[in-house]
């Protein structure tokens, strides 16, 4: 009957899944519609840990679908080895996930391109997470990728496997000087894949709105954040996808008319991982202090998270590209120990104030204006109700919202489903 929506607002990593976890108890449909393996999305029920990188994190419900929509990029391996891990702690995801056949799949050599541009970029790099994706998403607009759908026939697989790796075994050999792929290896495991996938392989985008049509409901799974999309982050340090509103109806192939709500993720505070400009970046013992304060060490590479203060300007940009209905405020309780906090207002170059984000994403040269507020100095994790919490919090929480022009709506306390709180 509806569609909601949760995307990311700043670079990645802002609690997305904890909040997806808290707002799927009411959803039939939980549906990925970008991105790939590169995502690492954390969800803690009963003390116990999962982290997805490609099924949706609806899985948790037993009577939700899970779907991977066309605007995925499949890995193999990851999805088995997801599948797999899933299983042994008897979670089932073979009868109730659905695959995109317009789904493109990310195949070994993208991933070896990926890691050897990395580590032969120098002072270019990007801080990819080496999944691949760039690459895979780079074939994909080339017309050069192979979709799930070709994995259904053997004779369609060889034809357009063969035609691929003429391409890119012409690249990996003359232009990275890497040896090339053998055509029997990969058509074989492919095929294979393709059969275990196969009783889960649809029209997802008529399933969906078919399940819409009948009243059923659907939450699209953003990953990443806006800071990382394709068009609206900081270009070149971004992932290849679109992370915001228009990726999810692109991606999912659902009629927009569908979607009622879009839930911005916004960290308390603000964290990146890979390279890129960061106005409100801490560093030293400062930024030590934060990540050792929210754990900031990334799901799916392990890297150290570069931890800074909440930047209301990305927030606002958030606000505007992905049409924010309303914002969960995550990990207000890592700040608990803090004297004081600051909070970016808003970003001056030469010394003028800019009237927004950036739209070429260059942060070069800017600073950032500062606002102080007192802290509350007491452990919160435990909070149930907004009125429990001390006044200096639920002042930051106000002069956030304040700020960034859209109504905060849900408030994490803690990473568990029980440390959540729903404003009125
Ligand atoms: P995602 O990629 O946006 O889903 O976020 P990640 O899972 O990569 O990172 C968020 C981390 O913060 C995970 O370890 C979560 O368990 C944890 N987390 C989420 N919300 C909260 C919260 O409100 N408080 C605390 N302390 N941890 C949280
Ligand atoms: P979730 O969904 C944080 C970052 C990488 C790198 C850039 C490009 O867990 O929020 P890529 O491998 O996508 O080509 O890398 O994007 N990145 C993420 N950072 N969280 C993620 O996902 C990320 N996925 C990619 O670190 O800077
Ligand atoms: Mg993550």
């Amino acid at each position: 009957m509806s569609a909601a929506l949760v995307v990311g607002t700043q670079w990645g990593d802002e609690g997305k899944a904890k909040v997806i976890d808290y707002l799927s108890a009411q959803i039939d449909c939980i549906v990925r519609y970008q991105g790939g393996a590169n995502a690492g999305h954390t969800v803690v029920v009963d003390g116990e840990t999962y982290i997805f990188h490609l099924i949706p994190s609806g899985i948790l419900y037993p009577n939700a679908t899970c779907v991977i929509g066309n605007g995925v990029v499949l890995d193999p391996g990851a999805f088995s080895d997801e599948m797999e891990a899933l299983k042994k702690r008897n979670i089932d995801v073979m009868g109730r996930m659905v695959i995109s056949d317009a789904c493109h799949i990310v195949l070994p050599l993208h991933r070896i391109i990926d890691a050897h541009r990395e580590n032969s970029a120098g002072s270019k790099k990007i801080g990819t997470t080496k999944r691949g994706i760039g690459i895979c998403y780079g074939d994909k607009t080339m017309r050069i990728g192979l979709r799930v759908g070709d994995l259904s026939h053997a004779n369609k697989l060889r034809d357009r496997l063969g035609h691929i790796l003429e391409i890119k075994n012409h690249e990996l050999v003359n232009l990275y000087k890497l040896p090339e792929v053998s055509f029997n290896e990969l058509y074989d495991s492919l095929l294979k894949f393709g059969e275990t996938i196969r009783p889960m392989v649809k029209n997802t985008s008529f399933y969906l709105n078919e399940k819409l049509a009948s009243g059923k409901t659907v939450l699209l799974e953003g990953a990443q954040g806006t800071g990382l999309d394709i068009d609206f982050g900081t270009y070149p340090y971004v992932t290849s996808s679109n992370t915001t509103t228009g990726g999810a109806i692109a991606g999912s192939g659902i009629d927009f008319r569908y979607l009622k709500t879009v839930t911005g993720i916004s960290k308390a505070y603000v964290s990146r991982v890979g390279e890129g400009p960061f106005p409100t970046e801490l560093f030293g013992a400062d930024g030590d202090k934060l990540r050792e304060l929210g754990h900031e060490y990334g799901a799916t590479t392990g890297r150290p998270r570069r931890c800074g203060w909440f930047d209301v300007e990305l927030v606002r940009h958030a606000a505007r590209v992905n049409g924010l209905t309303e914002i969960a405020l995550t990990k207000i309780d890592v700040l608990s120990p803090y004297d004081t906090l600051k909070i970016g207002v808003g970003y001056k170059r030469d010394g003028v104030k800019l009237p927004a984000f950036p739209s070429d994403g260059d942060l070069d040269g800017i600073t950032v204006e500062y606002e102080e507020m007192p802290g509350w100095k007491s452990e919160i994790g435990h909070v149930l109700k907004y009125a429990d919490l001390p006044k200096a919090c639920c002042n930051y929480i106000k002069r956030l919202e304040e700020l960034c022009g859209v109504p905060i709506k849900i408030v994490s306390v803690g990473p568990g489903r029980e440390h959540t709180i729903a404003l009125a």
